[in-house]
């Protein structure tokens, strides 16, 4: 059984139900049932349905529907609803990725389960999808997701090397960590043809030139008003500089109204802001792209296999490797630092990096792997 439940998850999973069903064809008789539990954590078309039909990820067997609320409330909810789920269904395995609430609302969840009666095993075992990444700032809800997980998981499916002595330093015996790459990339490999297909300059009405991407959306940046004006200067800086797309997040679109921020991009000739774009759409944009803008932790990531210049608007980053090997600069909210780089790109001195160890596409293969290991 895997649980999906926010955007990023989608892409995560559908590498893995992917080499499940490779697998299943290969042999025969190593049948894997897989059931797909959606929190509803996302549930508008544009942050959910839409990934399901882009990346052929078979539809959820159940639907939580938890829906917005408090991270308290949002959490519970998914609680309360997945104990029974998970109760009827008595699934040997429990996967979970990244580190958003239905992440950790699961793993508790399964965690002290008891199947009881005739069931092969009292509680399933739980195998966490990009384990072991530190921010090291516990003011974000997700690095708080992320330490909660990883210690109560027994299997640890880890993406870069640092990951292995963040856990050690929590006590996770080593052999429950597996370095097997990065699903996330899988995904991102095999739909790069199909996104170079499509022409999303043209149906957003924009020339074909050098542009950005900007992606916002983390609660440090934009739940504050203050904060948020800071983001909108530095974007309007850029934008200056060269024409940026902007897909914008409910959570961020909701915030600049509010904060009535709205009108400066509505009046500017080089931001264009969207709707959030599907999966195809935003890695065309990416593929292309001059610069990136982010607080993300995905695209982080995924401008680093792609070696398009990444600017994290973040003082920290739980995926080092983006820095250390990648394309990606960690810049806080240094406005000076922030258009220096951006300069530095336009003027082709951008940082292309290296793509990190085992980002190649099997990392999918290399979690099923494992699991019919463990399993037989
Ligand atoms: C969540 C994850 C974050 C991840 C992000 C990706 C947690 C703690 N955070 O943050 O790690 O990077 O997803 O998008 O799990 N909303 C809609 N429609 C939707 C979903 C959300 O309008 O389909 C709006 C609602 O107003 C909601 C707000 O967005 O209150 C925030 O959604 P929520 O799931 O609470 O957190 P995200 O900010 O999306």
């Amino acid at each position: 059984m895997s649980i999906v439940g926010a955007r990023p998850n989608f892409m995560k999973i559908a590498s893995i139900a992917r080499a499940i069903e490779d697998c299943n064809n290969t042999w025969a008789d190593r049948f894997i049932e897989h059931l797909i539990v959606h929190t509803g954590q996302h549930y508008d078309n544009r942050m959910s349905t839409l990934f399901f039909e882009e990346l052929d990820l078979p539809k959820p067997s159940i639907n939580l529907e938890v829906g917005s609320a408090s991270h308290a409330v949002q959490t519970a909810q998914i609680m309360e609803r997945f104990e029974p789920v998970i109760l009827e269904e008595q699934p040997d395995i429990l996967l979970v990725v990244g580190d958003v609430n239905s992440t950790i609302a699961c793993t508790l969840v399964a965690s002290k389960i008891q199947y009881g009666g005739t069931a092969r095993r009292t509680r399933p075992i739980i195998g966490h999808v990009e384990a072991g990444l530190r921010s090291f700032d516990r003011d974000m809800p997700e690095e708080i997701n992320r330490i909660l997980t990883d210690a109560l998981s027994d299997i640890l499916f880890i993406t870069e090397e640092s990951a292995i002595t963040n856990l050690k330093r929590e006590g996770i015996l080593r052999e429950k960590i597996h370095f097997v790459g990065n699903v996330m990339i899988d995904t991102l490999i095999s739909h790069t043809e199909k996104a170079k297909q499509l022409d999303v300059l043209a149906s957003l009405g924009l020339k074909h030139e050098p542009y950005g991407v900007v992606t916002i959306h983390r609660p440090s940046n934009v739940d504050s008003a203050d904060m948020l004006k800071v983001v909108t200067e530095y974007i309007g800086r850029i934008g200056a500089r060269i024409p940026l797309v902007f897909p914008i997040h409910p959570r961020t679109r909701f915030n600049l109204d509010r904060f009535g921020l709205s009108d400066g991009f509505a009046q500017s000739k080089s931001i264009l802001l969207t709707e959030p774009l599907g999966y195809l759409e935003f890695l065309n944009l990416l593929i292309h792209a001059t610069l990136v803008l982010t607080d993300s932790g995905g695209i982080q990531e995924e401008t680093t296999f792609l070696g398009v210049p990444c600017i994290t608007l973040r003082n920290n980053t739980e995926r080092p490797a983006t820095v250390s090997l990648g394309s990606n600069h960690l810049v806080g909210k240094n406005p000076d630092k922030i258009i220096q780089i951006v300069d530095d790109i336009l003027s082709g001195r951008g940082k292309k990096g290296k793509i990190p160890p085992l980002w190649d596409g099997n990392a999918g293969k290399r979690i099923v792997d494992i699991l019919v290991r463990i399993l037989k």
